[in-house]
């Protein structure tokens, strides 16, 4: 089959921007959908920086800058995703948001062979299939934060998901210069489910008072060589998402590693939800 040309994204935050910005670097046609026109901007705004970063540190071309820009158009109307061979929703973490998206891009996107990947944490991607009319052509596509970093892209076929569409999937990772390793459809896949219980026991290490932060974070930079401790992690991943991710493991699986420590739901509560906005476990500059 020929390989992907003409790509969709919807979604715009961190997860959304970065694949689209890798897409389009790679000489994609990418068009990416947000729901409003100030998300869209936003959107926009974080993916022009992040080029514009690259460029500075030497990672792309004023050209190459240039011509990934030109590759990209954006819209808040799904239905202008009607040509796209393949679509990546990356919406929030949130059951009845990414329902209405696939529901609603089975009906935009034409090409019935056109593939619809959800790039959900947690949620069973078959719970997703089924609300299209499409199942066969729908597939995990679980992207690592940063996405212009993080090598890895966990493939998530479902019960009903067909073979040409895994390698569609896989085809389009490889386009992207991402490593694919195949998961299976259950919540948290295989990095989130071995991750968050991690992530989860580093913060019920500072409610309980056992631990400093600080000292949480040293000890896993300096004694097992991780880039980052695991709070400084759950700040760049978004303790919002954090909670979501971790629900849709508890309530699969009633285990309790995976329910979200009370400390995680006030700090969401208060909105101190990590790097974005500006305050997590640790405060950063705007
Ligand atoms: N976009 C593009 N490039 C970026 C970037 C971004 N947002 N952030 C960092 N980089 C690049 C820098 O340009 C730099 O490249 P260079 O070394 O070639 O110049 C390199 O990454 C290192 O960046 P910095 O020197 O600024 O900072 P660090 O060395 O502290 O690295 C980090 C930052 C890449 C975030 C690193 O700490 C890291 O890999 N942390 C772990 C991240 C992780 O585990 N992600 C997975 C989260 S789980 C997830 O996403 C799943 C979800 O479902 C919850």
């Amino acid at each position: 089959m020929d390989p992907v040309t003409r790509l969709g994204v919807v979604g715009c935050g961190l997860m959304g921007s970065g694949i689209a910005e890798v897409a389009a670097r790679r000489g994609l046609d990418v068009r990416v959908a947000e729901a409003t026109p100030d998300a869209l901007e936003a959107g926009r705004r974080r993916l022009v920086s992040s080029l514009d970063r690259g460029v500075r540190r030497g990672k792309l071309s004023e050209e190459q800058r240039e011509r990934a820009l030109a590759g990209l158009s954006f819209t808040h109307d799904l239905s202008d995703l009607a040509d796209r061979q393949f679509v990546i929703e990356a919406v929030a973490e949130n059951r009845d948001i990414k329902t209405e998206v696939l529901r609603t891009l089975d009906k935009a996107v034409e090409d019935p062979a056109a593939v619809l990947a959800t790039n959900t944490s947690s949620i069973p991607v078959v719970d997703l299939a089924v609300v299209t009319e499409r199942p066969g052509r729908v597939i995990g596509m679980h992207f690592f934060n940063p996405v212009p970093v993080q090598q890895l892209v966990e493939l998530v076929p479902t019960l009903l998901t067909g073979a040409d569409t895994v390698q569609r999937t896989r085809d389009l990772a490889d386009q992207l210069g991402k490593r694919a390793i195949e998961a299976p459809d259950r919540s948290g896949f295989v990095v989130n489910a071995l991750l968050v219980p991690y992530l989860l026991s580093a913060v019920r290490m500072v409610e309980s008072g056992s631990a400093r932060p600080e000292d949480i974070d040293r000890g896993m930079e300096l004694g097992c060589a991780h880039p980052m401790g695991p709070l400084r992690l759950l700040d760049l991943i978004g303790l919002d998402t954090a909670q979501a991710v971790a629900e849709s493991m508890y309530e699969e699986f009633k285990e309790p590693l995976y329910a979200p420590p009370t400390l995680l739901r006030r700090m969401v509560a208060a909105g101190h939800l990590g790097r974005k906005s500006g305050r997590g476990f640790h405060t950063y500059d705007a």
